[in-house]
C-alpha cells in the first residue's frame, strides 16, 4: 500500500467574502501518524479538510505535499496530488442507488484504468479489510450507519491514498462501534502507513486513537503537538474541551462575551478543573507495532526540551521511559530524552510553532 507523506502547512488563511474562518494556520502533520483536529462546532475543521483536497481554495498561504504547493499548483498536478488522498466523509457519501461493491469500485473506475477481474480484487480486499466482505450487494440504505462509514472507509481506501481525511468517523455511532472504528482506523494506519488526519469531537477517541492532536479555536489553530502534550495542556480552552463544561472561555456561539467570562470568574466558577487522566494509546490488534511509532518516537524525543514539564513527563510514561533513560520496551539507543541524537532541523519545527504561536495569541 502506499506509504505516508508529510503534510506541511504554512500561514494557511480562509474567508468566505468577508467571514474568516481561519487565518494563519501552521503545521506539519509527520508521515504516517495519525493525527486529530479538535474543535467546537462551526471553527473551520471540515473547511479545512476541503482545503486540503483543493474543494475549497484558502486566500493565502501552502499547503505543501511531495514538494508541490496544492495552492498554487496547476490543475493537472493538483489532480494528480488529489488521487494521493482518500476522505471518508460524515455519512459515508454513498451513492444510495448504487450496491456497496460499486461504490467501493467507483474512484478505481473513475480514476484507474483497470479491468474487473482487478477491479473485484481490489475491492474485496478492501471491503474485507473493514469486515464487509459479504455485504457487497447491499444497498446504503438497507444498512446500518456504522456499516455505511465503513464502506466509505473501503471507497477511501481503494487509491492507496498517502493521505487519509476523516471527517467525524465515529459521529452518530454508539460507544462501542467507536471504539471498533478506532481500533480498526489503527490497523489500518499499521497496514498502510499512510497519514492520517481524523477530525472528531468524541473526547475518548482524541485520548485513545491520535499520535498528535490539533485544536482549531478563535479562528486560529490554536495548538498542534503530540497527544501528551495537549492531553496534559493546562491551557483553559483546552482543559475545557477534553472535560466538556460549560465554565471556561468557550460558549455556545464558540466565543463568551467578556462579562459572561467575567461573571464566571466573579462567581468562582471558573476555578480550574482536573484533567481527565491520560489513557493509554490504542495499539494494533496482531501486536506488531505501526511504522510510524518509531519516526514519532525519535521526532517526540526531539522535541522533548521545548516541552512542558508535565507533557515530558507524560512522554517519558508512554515512551517506556524511566528517568530519562531509554526503558524496556523502548529504542535500544540509550538516550539523552532532549534527542542530542536527532538530525539537524528534521524535528518537530512546524509543531513547536503551532502550538506555540497559538498560545502567544491568547
Ligand atoms: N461553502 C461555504 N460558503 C460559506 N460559508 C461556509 C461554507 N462552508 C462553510 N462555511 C462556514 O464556515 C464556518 C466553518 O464551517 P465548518 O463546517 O468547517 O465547521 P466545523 O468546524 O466543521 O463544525 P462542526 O464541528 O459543526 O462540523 C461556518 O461558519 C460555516 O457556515
Ligand atoms: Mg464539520
Amino acid at each position: 500500500m502506499g506509504k505516508g507523506v508529510e503534510v506541511a502547512v504554512q500561514g494557511l488563511s480562509k474567508s468566505f467574502g468577508r467571514a474568516n474562518v481561519w487565518s494563519d494556520v501552521t503545521f506539519t502533520m509527520p508521515r504516517g501518524e495519525i493525527n486529530v483536529l479538535l474543535g467546537p462546532s462551526g471553527t473551520g475543521k471540515s473547511v479545512f479538510l476541503k482545503c486540503l483536497i483543493g474543494l475549497l481554495k484558502p486566500e493565502a498561504g501552502s499547503i505543501v505535499i511531495h514538494d508541490t504547493d496544492l495552492v498554487r499548483a496547476k490543475s493537472d498536478r493538483l489532480y494528480e496530488i488529489r488521487k494521493s488522498f482518500g476522505v471518508l466523509f460524515q455519512d459515508g457519501a454513498l451513492f444510495g442507488s448504487m450496491n456497496l461493491f460499486d461504490n467501493v469500485a467507483f474512484p478505481l473506475r473513475e480514476h484507474t484504468k483497470k479491468n474487473e477481474k482487478e477491479i473485484r480484487d481490489i475491492v474485496m480486499e478492501k471491503m474485507d479489510m473493514v469486515g464487509l466482505a459479504d455485504a457487497e450487494k447491499k444497498l446504503p440504505g438497507e444498512i446500518s450507519g456504522g456499516m455505511r462509514k465503513r464502506a466509505g472507509l473501503a471507497r477511501g481506501l481503494v487509491l492507496e491514498p498517502e493521505i487519509m481525511l476523516f471527517d467525524e468517523p465515529d459521529s452518530g455511532l454508539d460507544p462501542v462501534r467507536t471504539a471498533y472504528l478506532n481500533q480498526l482506523i489503527v490497523d489500518l494506519n499499521q497496514k498502510t502507513d499512510a497519514t492520517f488526519l481524523i477530525v472528531t469531537h468524541d473526547i475518548n477517541t482524541a485520548q485513545t486513537l491520535p499520535d498528535n492532536i490539533g485544536i482549531m479555536y478563535h479562528k486560529h489553530l490554536a495548538m498542534f503537538g503530540p497527544r501528551e502534550q495537549l492531553l496534559t495542556s493546562e491551557d483553559p480552552v483546552v482543559s475545557q474541551f477534553l472535560n466538556g463544561r460549560r465554565q471556561g472561555p468557550i460558549g455556545m456561539s464558540e466565543e463568551k462575551d467578556a462579562d459572561e467570562a467575567a461573571a464566571e470568574a466573579a462567581s468562582g466558577s471558573d476555578k480550574k478543573f482536573e484533567l481527565p487522566a491520560m489513557k493509554d494509546q490504542i495499539q494494533p490488534t496482531d501486536g506488531g507495532s505501526r511504522e510510524a511509532e518509531g519516526r514519532r518516537r525519535e521526532r517526540v524525543l526531539g522535541m522533548m526540551h521545548t516541552l512542558p514539564p508535565k507533557a515530558q513527563e507524560a512522554i517519558r510514561k508512554s515512551l517506556n521511559l524511566q528517568g530519562g533513560q531509554g526503558g524496556p520496551g523502548g529504542s535500544h539507543r540509550q538516550g539523552d530524552p532532549r534527542g542530542g541524537q536527532m538530525a539537524p532541523g528534521q524535528v518537530g519545527q512546524a509543531p513547536q510553532s503551532g502550538w506555540f504561536q497559538g498560545d502567544q495569541r491568547r
